[in-house]
Parts: structure tokens; C-alpha cells; sequence
């Protein structure tokens, strides 16, 4: 096909982000895939705010029959978030033959297995690199460019907000509170953080980082999880006498005893690489047996980071559509290995 076309599910920040990065993509896109990706619908909820953010307001909709039903959309862009109806609807695209692009990482650490099932399936894809630490590329490069290593470790900062909180407390010396307060009034953290601050948020992205990392399934109830709101700016001076930094790490570790994966404030020596990414940045730090270490920096949340990952899964599956194949990243084929659970 030289047009394919694409709906979105969900027009908040990321998906406004979304159509941004297409439009600005409209020229290069021919000479990169070969065809053009146009948004033909995109389905929200109050369709009057929406309708000052796009060209044509004739492509909002709030009546998923209508996408669901067309022959023309090929991909569907999930950026709704949460579990219904989002897991509802990516089901029912991926039985329709249709390809699913998600950045949802809530859905994707619970139901992970069900979608990518679903879409082996139907013979199509399910693709979600904008699920873990936004516009950093990760999932891609563990289930491709690192393919050939036992991976043996994958930790990393996945969360921007605490990440911006700690960096406030150990560079400003604020108290946890009050650094909260300036990474609400920024914009960093949600009306309510409690998904970031409790290691929620951090815990999905783990799940979702294990299971393609051990080429396994892991699930948010397999991982351990400790938030920072006991860390006090105290901790956080005497880690620094001792050359050491906290960070909120989320860390994957495949051992002879099983998986394990965790979240919580851990200190680490300054001169670590991990201890360098300050403010909302988000790192991910691998170790393989073939490649040694490697580490993936940059911005993990945010309209256009995010977009970024979105639009690089929209440009695979349009690529493969041309070849008549799949992508294929997150599914068939995987072994069960057993998650250990950690002790309080
Ligand atoms: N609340 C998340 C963060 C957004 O702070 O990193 C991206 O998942």
C-alpha cells in the first residue's frame, strides 16, 4: 500500500505528540518506508477540545465501531492508558488483523502475555518500546541488537519524577516534600504521584524490561517494590560522606535461583554511571556476557520523547507491512523461568 492508514486511541499529551511527529515527518517519510502513514481517525472523548488541535476535525471520533470496523486502518495507536477499555479494544484490533502500537506499560505488565498471544495469533503485530523510559530506545535493542547475549542484568532509572525528586534533595538539599511540591508545581509529577513516588510506575517498566531482557514473562505482581517517600534528605548526605548517591533503581537480574526484579532507593557510588543522570532523565544500564555493559540515556517521559518511540513501532510495522511480514519483537517464542520472590 503506498498510503496506510492509522487511528489513534487517546489524544492526550502523548498523542497530540504523535500526530506532531507524523506531520513533521510527512516528506521523509515516502523515501524512509516507501509509504506515507496518514491518522484517519482518532477517537476521544470530548470531541469540541479536541477539535482545536487538529486540521480537519472530521477525523475525531468517540465511536470505536468505527475504527474497529474499517478495512482501510491497519494500525492501531493505543495511548489511552489504563486497563479498560483499553485491553478490551487492543484485543479486538489484533483478532480484526489489525497491528497494535501501545505505550500503555500498566496494561503491558499485567496482560503483556495475553496481547502478544493474541497477536501471534492474527499474524500481527503488538509493539511497545514507548512503554519503558519513554523515548529511550530499549526494548527494540534487548529483543534485536542484543540478541545474542545471555543477558544478565538490567537495571536502571525508569522514573522521571523521582528521579527530578532525589536530584532536588541531593543537589538543592530540599526535604522529600518540598521537592515533591516543585515537581508537581513543573509539571513532572501527576495531581497525584502516588504511582511514582510508591515505585509503582518504576515496578511495570521492570516487569515489562525483564520479560524481554530474560525473553521470559514477568509480571507486576513478580516484582518487589519500594517507593522513596521514607528517604530523607539526611540519608541522602550521609550516602554522599560514604561517595555515594541514592537513586530509585529498578533492577532485572537473571540467576541460577530465577528471576528476580525489584524497585527501591538504592545507594550507589558517585562514580557509576547511573549516579550522572540527574533531574527527569532516565537511564537503563545492561550487562550481557557477550557485550559487557552498555547504558541508554535520555528523556524517559514527555509529549515529543515519547512520541519519538511511538512513531519509530508506527515505521517498523509500516516497513514489514511493505515486506508482508511482522516485526515480530515481543512474541512467539519464550521460556517460563521462575521469578523469585524477595523478602521485606
Ligand atoms: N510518571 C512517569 C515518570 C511518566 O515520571 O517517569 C513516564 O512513564
Amino acid at each position: 500500500k503506498k498510503v496506510i492508514h492509522a487511528a489513534l486511541l487517546g489524544f492526550g499529551t502523548v498523542g497530540t505528540g504523535v500526530y506532531k511527529v507524523l506531520k513533521n515527518q510527512e516528506e521523509e517519510m515516502e523515501a524512509k518506508l516507501g509509504s506515507v502513514v496518514r491518522i484517519k481517525k482518532i477517537m476521544v472523548r470530548n470531541l469540541e477540545k479536541a477539535a482545536v488541535k487538529v486540521e480537519d476535525p472530521s477525523v475525531l471520533t468517540n465511536n470505536w465501531e468505527e475504527i474497529v470496523n474499517d478495512p482501510d486502518i491497519d494500525i492501531i495507536i493505543e495511548l489511552m492508558g489504563g486497563m479498560e477499555p483499553a485491553r478490551t479494544y487492543i484485543l479486538a484490533a489484533l483478532e480484526a488483523g489489525k497491528h497494535v502500537v501501545s505505550a500503555n506499560k500498566d496494561l503491558i505488565a499485567v496482560y503483556g502475555k495475553e496481547l502478544l498471544d493474541m497477536a501471534e495469533t492474527h499474524h500481527v503485530d503488538f509493539l511497545f518500546e514507548a512503554a519503558v523510559a519513554g523515548g529511550i530506545p530499549i526494548i527494540r535493542p534487548l529483543k534485536q541488537c542484543l540478541a545474542g547475549n545471555h543477558m544478565k542484568e538490567v537495571m536502571g532509572i525508569v522514573n522521571g519524577t523521582t528521579n527530578f525528586i532525589l536530584t532536588k534533595m541531593t543537589q538543592d538539599k530540599m526535604e522529600f516534600k518540598e521537592a515533591l511540591a516543585l515537581a508537581t508545581e513543573l509539571g513532572y509529577a501527576e495531581a497525584d504521584p502516588t504511582a511514582d513516588i510508591e515505585g509503582l510506575d518504576a515496578g511495570r517498566k521492570v516487569a515489562i524490561l525483564a520479560s524481554v531482557a530474560f525473553n521470559s514473562r514477568v509480571v507486576f505482581d513478580d516484582v518487589y517494590i519500594e517507593g522513596i517517600t521514607k528517604i530523607s534528605a539526611k540519608d541522602i548526605s550521609y550516602a554522599k560522606e560514604m561517595g555515594c548517591d541514592i537513586k530509585l533503581l529498578g533492577v532485572a537480574r537473571n540467576t541460577e535461583e530465577g528471576i528476580e526484579a525489584y524497585v527501591c532507593p538504592m545507594l550507589i557510588p558517585s562514580t557509576h554511571p547511573l549516579a550522572s543522570v540527574n533531574d527527569s532523565y532516565n537511564a537503563v544500564f545492561v550487562n550481557g556476557d557477550a557485550v559487557e555493559n552498555a547504558m541508554f540515556f535520555g528523556r524517559g517521559a514527555g509529549e515529543l520523547p515519547t512520541a519519538s518511540a511511538v512513531v519509530g513501532d508506527i515505521f517498523d510495522i509500516a516497513r514489514n507491512m511493505k515486506a508482508n511480514c511482522c516485526a515480530r519483537i515481543g512474541c512467539t517464542c519464550y521460556k517460563t523461568i521462575p521469578v523469585k520472590k524477595m523478602a521485606d
